[in-house]
This record gives C-alpha cells, sequence and structure tokens, in this order.
C-alpha cells in the first residue's frame, strides 16, 4: 500500500471479500464514499427519525456502477477478456467504459435512444466506448447483449455478471462501517434505494448478510426498494411493456434480478413500492435544497419513498434510515434545469441587479 495514497479503492480494503490476483486489479480508487447525516430532511420527515445519505455519486464516474464495474472489469482481464459489453441506461456505460479505458480493452455499449442523460452519454463517449443506440428500450438493449456475449464476443459486464453483485455489496460493508463509528450498532433500521434492474438491492443485502455471518453486526435492516411508478414492473408483478419515468436510469420493464430483489426485501422484512414522477421530482429537489447535495433523479426515488413511507407511518421515533444516492445530479443537467427557474436577465447595473434581488 503506498503511503501517498493509503486508500487504493474497494478490491484492496476488501480482499477477502473480493478475491482476486493483484496483478489483475483494474481500480479508480472507488468507494470509500460518505455516509452524510440529513437532519434538515429529517425534520420535514418527523418522528424523530435519524436520516443518513449514502454519497454513491462521489465514486469516480459519479455512481454506484464503479463499485461493481472494478471487480467485474479486473475479473475480465483474469480471465483475458479482450473486450467487455453492457446494456445501459447511462450510468453503467459510463462506468464500463471508463474502467475499459483503464484496463487497456475494448467497451461496447447498447443504449436506448434518447433515453440516456446527456452526461452519461458523454462519458461513455469520452472513454473512448462504441456506442449504439437502438429505437428500443432497455429491455431489448439488454436481450441484444445477452446474446452478443453468449456467443463469446465479448464478457457482459451487466448485473447478471455476478461479479457485479460482488463489488456492489461493499456499500453495505462501508454503511455498518460508518454507522458503528457513531455508536449506532452499525446497521440501519431501514435501508432505501431505487429499484431499476434490481441488481443494486440485491448486492446491499448480499453485503449486510455477509456482515451479519461473520458477526460484525448483530442484526440486520429492512431493505425498502422504489421503483418509478411508470416503470414499476415488480410492484404490479408483471413486465411492463413501454416503460416511462422521468428517472431514465431505471426506466426498466423486466429487471434481470427480479427474483433476487423479491426475496431480498422479503427475507429482511421490507418491501418494493412506487413512487410516481410527481414524488421523484419533489424528494430529488429538496434534497439538494434542503441538505446540498444534488443528485440524480433516479436516486431521489430512495427519498421519494421514504416521504411516502413516513407519511404511511412506517418509522419509529430513533430508526435509523439510510438512503443510497446512487447517482450525481450533474450527469444529467437537462431535467434539473426543467424544475428551476432560470435567471433573470438584466442590464449590468447595480439599482436592476438589487431589484430583482428583491434586496
Ligand atoms: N440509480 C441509478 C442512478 C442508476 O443508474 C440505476 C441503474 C439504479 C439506480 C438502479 O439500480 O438497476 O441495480 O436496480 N442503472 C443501470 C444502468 C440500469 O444501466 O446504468 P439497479
Amino acid at each position: 500500500m503506498s503511503e501517498l495514497n493509503p486508500y487504493q479503492g474497494i478490491i484492496v480494503k476488501y480482499s477477502r471479500h473480493l478475491p482476486i490476483d493483484s496483478r489483475f486489479i483494474v481500480s479508480l480508487h472507488e468507494g470509500n464514499t460518505p455516509l452524510l447525516p440529513a437532519p434538515r430532511l429529517a425534520k420535514v420527515l418527523g418522528r424523530g427519525l435519524q436520516l443518513y445519505l449514502k454519497l454513491e455519486g462521489l465514486n469516480p464516474t459519479g455512481s454506484f456502477k464503479d463499485r461493481g464495474m472494478t471487480y467485474a472489469l479486473s475479473k475480465a482481464v483474469e480471465a483475458r477478456s479482450k473486450a467487455i459489453i453492457c446494456a445501459s441506461t447511462g450510468n453503467t456505460s459510463a462506468s464500463a467504459a471508463a474502467y475499459a479505458a483503464r484496463a487497456g480493452i475494448k467497451a461496447y455499449v447498447i443504449i436506448p435512444k434518447g433515453k440516456i442523460a446527456l452526461g452519461k452519454l458523454t462519458q461513455a463517449l469520452m472513454h473512448g466506448s462504441k456506442v449504439v443506440a437502438i429505437d428500443g428500450n432497455f429491455d431489448e438493449a439488454l436481450t441484444i447483449v445477452r446474446r452478443i456475449a453468449e456467443q463469446g464476443l465479448a464478457t457482459l459486464v451487466n448485473s447478471i455478471n455476478p461479479h457485479r453483485i460482488e463489488g456492489q455489496k461493499t456499500a453495505s460493508f462501508e454503511i455498518c462501517e460508518s454507522l458503528l463509528s457513531e455508536s449506532l450498532q452499525g446497521v440501519p433500521t431501514y435501508h432505501s434505494l431505487p429499484v431499476g434492474n434490481a441488481g443494486n438491492i440485491t448486492a446491499h443485502w448480499k453485503g449486510y448478510r455477509e456482515y451479519y455471518a461473520s458477526g460484525v453486526i448483530k442484526s440486520l435492516p429492512k431493505m425498502i426498494g422504489f421503483q418509478a411508478a411508470g416503470a414499476a414492473p415488480i410492484v404490479l408483478g408483471k413486465p411492463v411493456k413501454n416503460p416511462e419515468t422521468v428517472a431514465s436510469a431505471i426506466r426498466i420493464g423486466n429487471p434481470a434480478s427480479w427474483k433476487q430483489a423479491v426475496e431480498a426485501c422479503k427475507e429482511s422484512g421490507g418491501f418494493i413500492d412506487k413512487v410516481t414522477d410527481r414524488e421523484i421530482l419533489k424528494a430529488y429537489q429538496m434534497v439538494a435544497s434542503l441538505e446540498g447535495y444534488f443528485c440524480e433523479p433516479a436516486s431521489a426515488a430512495s427519498i421519494a419513498g421514504i416521504i411516502k413511507s413516513a407519511k404511511k407511518g412506517l418509522f419509529k421515533k430513533g430508526d435509523v434510515v439510510v438512503a443510497t444516492l446512487t447517482g450525481h445530479g450533474l450527469k444529467d443537467p437537462d431535467t434539473a434545469m426543467k424544475v428551476c427557474n432560470p435567471p433573470v436577465i438584466v442590464k449590468p447595473n447595480f439599482e436592476k441587479v438589487l431589484k430583482v434581488l428583491q434586496l
């Protein structure tokens, strides 16, 4: 470990849980993200909740995907793979492209045309991946990349690749460690996550279970997941053919880890519910304006879900609630600008500026 940079990413930190020959590690020193207390937001929710935000947008490419991608790419390199491929609503492609660049191998990305936030598309292109946009949705893109991978043309790095789940479980390890350091027994009462392809909630539950089995924590959280109302196959109990939501990252109608996510919620005593686009956008603005952290719309589904659940009386006084903010808000400036008032334009004149500022 270098003295200059003691933190070298999740594979080095959690080597016991993520076995690999260190020669093959592909890392951007991801992980180690803050668990930020959110007292102003908690106050709005009432009931004396202790609310924490896990800021996964502060990973190197701006989303939680980097945790899974460092391990998936390292394993691909170990297996001498020369190319990787993924379908994506944006963040997976940004992360896959960046880690492939770092590994010096080729990345192929299939996205739904016109449904990717600009920042994410920019990342995939900047990192040199080959991007194909299909006139269809994420589920159709995933079907195509699965076939390509089955033919042995490239290694699939969507979350059906088990190494992705292994890497992503480390977010739970970090949450436990942060809460233990605050003498909170290391485990939240509830953990809220947005649900798209359902890999992340599956991964988090695996992480908690591993820490429980090894005695680091003495209890388990209830996992609560939230889909967007227009893309809520798990809640409806059947695939959604044409999913629609402002939260483009979770615009998914037939999640690959459907079964595992349902199991995680059931086993933990939690549930999966849905939140409307209006609720998502309200939570999105609340996080930014009350807590000073800018997440992307899909991430805010976790907060919208907590708000909805609080209104239903789910929480008890003193409950510790963690929400994962999965991606950074700067990835999707278009949605942000639609919910904000544009700046007022005035002449470069002192009085006029004062008047507009109402000072
Ligand atoms: N939040 C963000 C910001 C995401 O990008 C995703 C998934 C999720 C939540 C949902 O996580 O799929 O594990 O349930 N994005 C994938 C992608 C689908 O292609 O970037 P999940």
